[in-house]
């Protein structure tokens, strides 16, 4: 029987009980509708709207169904409309008319905006975890190859020598700002707690809001009943810095892809955490980090659901609303399951230091050095600037590097320069001397891993 069935004298079609039904989504909710239901009764019964006996035999046979849920004797209908729907039918078959009297002061439109911010608070939380571990993971990696000089790129062509450890703590500063995002939107997401917003206006009953927002760890009821049960800001403020967090992996996993080429081979991964090809036998393929960046096109997508799912809706809730799950759901599901494949395949990545360092000597990166070697004798930069072009010109037409250019031809280019030049364009020169704050240096680098796990420490969830 409907739960709206004395208003109805006919039963509802089988095609509108499937389309109209959310419990094959959000039954996964079910211990947050027993928690969030505990605290209601709790309520109920303190505030003397229903008896103390009852909310007290309520609170037990809510604990009992969770038991029975968790240890495999009960299991949840899936032709329930929804898991609210499917707990209190339990709670009243096990109890009678006290389960009955849980529904009072409150709406299913209250209790799933309720449901669903506790359910994601929980998600929130292990998304941080998962972020700390890729970050400290990163700065592990940093710290091993701090010394280890790369090719630094700008349109993808090579620009200023760098090190492998300093390329890695740009990352780990983007998954800090993504873990630091996600508090953010849990902060948000626990100042308003719905229940007792009822269907949109509140009820006439004396509930206590303080009270049951206590219980669940609201800092507040939310102020208004209306905006209570139609408010998913929440939701969209998560999927946009699910978003955010897939746009960094993607871009991330573009790199690893493009390292393990055979073009780059800066880095190979484990065998454990690569692919193998049927037909081509010398193939060792980053599936991983191809279907993270494949995978953050449907985490984009979940943030547009809500978005256009939302608009346009007038208030207070509309079953559209129902549509909020499944896109959320998949925004955190995905995300995990690609922080979960990501930060082993990045902890178990093997480097190759010798080839970062022959694309850095062969690329002309030193050429701002070398520059900049003249500017410290006294001319100006961008007359350095145009001797030093002329000299890569030089070299690239003589099949030379600045390394390899004799004295005599960087004399004739400029009497400033001497013999002091080759030390001066060294990569290790290069690098060594780039110590300003946050840059390239074997010193900063781990000055930077330092400092990012000490930020990681500052925001815990
Ligand atoms: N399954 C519904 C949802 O997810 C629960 C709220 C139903 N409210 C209603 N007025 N039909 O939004």
């Amino acid at each position: 029987m409907k739960l709206w069935a004395g208003r109805f004298s006919k039963e509802a079609d089988s095609r509108l009980n499937d389309f109209n039904a959310s419990i094959s989504f959000d039954s996964r909710m079910v211990r947050q509708d027993i928690q969030g239901s505990i605290a209601h009764a709790t309520m109920l019964g303190a505030a003397g709207i229903i008896p103390e006996e009852e909310s007290g035999r309520i609170v037990e046979g809510l604990e009992g169904i969770l038991r029975d849920l968790e240890e495999g004797s009960l299991s949840i209908d899936s032709t329930a409309e929804d898991i609210h729907t499917f707990v209190e039918g339990e709670l009243t078959a096990r109890l009678g008319d006290a389960g009955k009297r849980l529904h009072t002061a409150r709406s299913r439109n209250d209790q799933v905006a309720l449901d669903l911010r506790l359910y994601l608070r929980e998600e929130i939380k292990a998304l941080g975890d998962q972020l700390g571990q890729l970050v400290e993971t990163l700065c592990q990696q940093a710290k091993d190859h701090a010394q280890d000089v790369m090719p630094g790129y700008t349109h993808l062509q090579r620009a200023q020598p760098i090190t492998f450890g300093h390329h890695l703590m740009a990352y780990a500063n983007m998954f800090l700002r993504d873990r630091r995002r996600l508090h953010n939107v849990l902060d948000g997401m626990m100042e308003a707690m719905p229940l007792g917003s009822g269907a949109l206006a509140g009820t006439t009953y004396p509930i206590d809001r303080q009270m049951t927002a206590r219980l669940l760890g609201f800092a507040a009821p939310c102020a208004n009943s209306m905006d209570g049960v139609s408010d998913r800001d929440y939701c969209i403020e998560l999927a946009a810095a699910l978003s955010i967090i897939m746009v960094h992996l993607s871009r991330f996993a573009e790199e690893i892809i493009l390292w393990c080429s055979w073009e780059f081979q800066f880095v190979e991964l484990d065998d454990a955490f690569s692919t193998g090809s049927s037909i081509m036998p010398q193939k060792k393929n980053p599936d991983i980090a191809e279907l993270v960046r494949g995978k953050s096109g449907r985490v984009f997508g979940d943030l547009m659901t809500l978005l256009t799912m939302m608009k346009g809706l007038p208030l207070a809730y509309n079953k559209d609303m129902q549509e909020d799950k499944q896109a959320i759901f998949d925004g955190v599901d995905t995300v995990k399951l690609c922080l979960d494949a990501f930060t082993p395949m990045i902890a178990t990545m093997k480097t190759r230091p010798d080839k970062m360092r022959a694309a850095a000597a062969g690329g002309f990166i030193n050429a701002t050095d070398c520059a900049d070697y003249l500017v410290k004798k006294g001319m100006p930069f961008r007359d350095a600037y145009r001797i030093v072009g002329g000299l890569v010109a030089q070299c690239i037409a003589g099949r030379q590097t600045l390394e390899t250019l004799p004295l005599e031809d960087y004399q004739k280019a400029s009497p400033l320069f001497d013999q002091d030049v080759y030390q001066a364009i060294s990569l290790e020169t290069c690098v060594e001397g780039r110590t300003s704050y946050g840059g390239p240096a074997p010193s900063s680098v781990l000055a930077q891993a330092d400092d990012a796990l000490a930020r990681l420490n500052q925001v815990t969830f």
